[in-house]
């Protein structure tokens, strides 16, 4: 099978593209990704000249050069990650994530749309549902109800892939899942953030009371479960994946701190991030029951896999927290 892979240098994208090389031998990826503060050639460090592996620096909101490599390289499935992925940039910046999030999403869809793509998968977020209360979870049934510039943005490009189902019978998919971490994460989400700061011993910044609830999934889950909804879910169908691991914040960054040997007295509780989602947790027995996927990596055991990352990856940490990130975390944590 051949596919186009956006967003494919991005945390989330370059895991499935590796996970793919490695295990899928019939299966080609073109990878396009405009190398945005986010994305990064050395996030494909040693597949990047892969046989069976083409990387296109671009924009998905180009639709000339979206057609063009769905032409050249006879692609069948497009699965879409190329996003602006970060709530508190979404709130000093929406614009980008409107071009990106949802014109880019209508560009690959009229693409997908002419050129007679065989399944669209759109990788979508749990964070469309809005914010649950103390008890509950979202199923794919919850109404979508986004509460951030990101969230809208994304909820807005599950709508236009729905609508493309609907109106062209464009054959689709959305995946929804919860909060993942793993290597090649940008060190502005919370765990590679909590990571970096207490590897150089710098204070470690909680918002608000530290009780805002996540969902965490090892990344490799998540991109298994998206391959398994690629290759067999029925077409328009929307699944939830999580890890059935919710934890408050203030845990997650204690035990970050106790792994590494690092001192609870770097903890910062800082002003809260605006209208900040309380709690999110996944209902995935969709996907669970229709297609058999389970989370394979418990909490503990990402975790450690993922510290050892960072601790082994000093270089790539140093080379991308240089030059602009100083300035983003200026404006972020600067006055909070
Ligand atoms: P990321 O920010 O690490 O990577 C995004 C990638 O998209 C980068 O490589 C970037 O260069 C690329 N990109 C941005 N704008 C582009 C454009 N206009 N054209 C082409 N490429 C562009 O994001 P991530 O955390 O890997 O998330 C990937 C996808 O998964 C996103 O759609 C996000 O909404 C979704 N998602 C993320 C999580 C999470 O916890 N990180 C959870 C659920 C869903
Ligand atoms: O739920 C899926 C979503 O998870 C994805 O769609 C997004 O792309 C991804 O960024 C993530 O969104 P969150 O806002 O949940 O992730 P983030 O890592 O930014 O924050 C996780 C929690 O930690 C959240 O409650 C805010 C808090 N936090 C975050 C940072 C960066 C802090 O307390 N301090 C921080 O410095």
């Amino acid at each position: 099978m051949n596919i186009l892979v956006t967003g494919g240098a991005g945390f989330i994208g370059s895991n499935f593209v590796r996970m793919v090389l490695q295990e899928q031998p019939e299966c080609l990826v073109v990878n396009l990704d405009k190398l945005t503060y986010a994305g990064n050639l050395e996030n494909l460090e040693g597949f990047l000249d892969h046989p069976r592996h083409v990387f296109v620096k671009g924009d998905i909101c180009d639709g000339q050069l979206v057609c063009e490599l769905l032409d050249r390289y006879k692609i069948e499935a497009i699965i879409n990650f190329a996003a602006e992925s970060h709530v508190d940039r979404s709130i000093i910046g929406p614009k980008v994530f409107i071009e990106t999030n949802v014109s880019g999403t209508l560009t690959l869809l009229m693409a997908a749309k002419d050129k007679g793509i065989k399944r669209f998968n759109q990788i979508s977020t749990d964070e469309v549902y809005g914010s649950l209360g103390p008890e509950g979870k979202f199923t794919e049934k919850t109404p979508l109800a986004p509460n951030s510039p990101y969230s809208a943005s994304k909820a807005s490009a599950d709508m236009l892939v729905a609508a493309f189902g609907h109106t062209f019978g464009l054959p689709y998919n959305i995946t929804r899942c919860s909060n993942n971490y793993g290597p090649y994460q940008f060190p502005e989400k919370l765990i590679p953030l909590m990571i970096n700061n207490a590897i150089n011993d710098r204070p470690l910044p909680v918002y608000g009371d530290g009780l805002h609830v996540r969902d965490w999934i090892y990344v490799d889950d998540h991109c298994r479960a998206i391959w398994l909804v690629l290759t067999k879910a029925p077409p328009g169908e929307v699944y939830n994946i999580g890890g059935n691991t919710e934890r408050p914040n203030i845990e997650i960054v204690r035990k970050i701190l106790q792994h590494l040997g690092k001192p609870e007295s770097l903890i910062r509780y800082v002003n809260d991030r605006p209208g900040h989602d309380r709690r999110y947790a996944i209902d995935a027995t969709k996907i669970r029951t229709q297609l058999g996927w389970r989370p394979k990596v418990d909490l503990d055991q990402g975790l450690a896999i993922t510290i050892d990352w960072y601790l082994r990856h000093r270089q790539w940490l140093e080379h991308v927290v240089s030059g602009q990130y100083q300035q983003y975390y200026q404006a972020i944590y600067g006055n909070r």
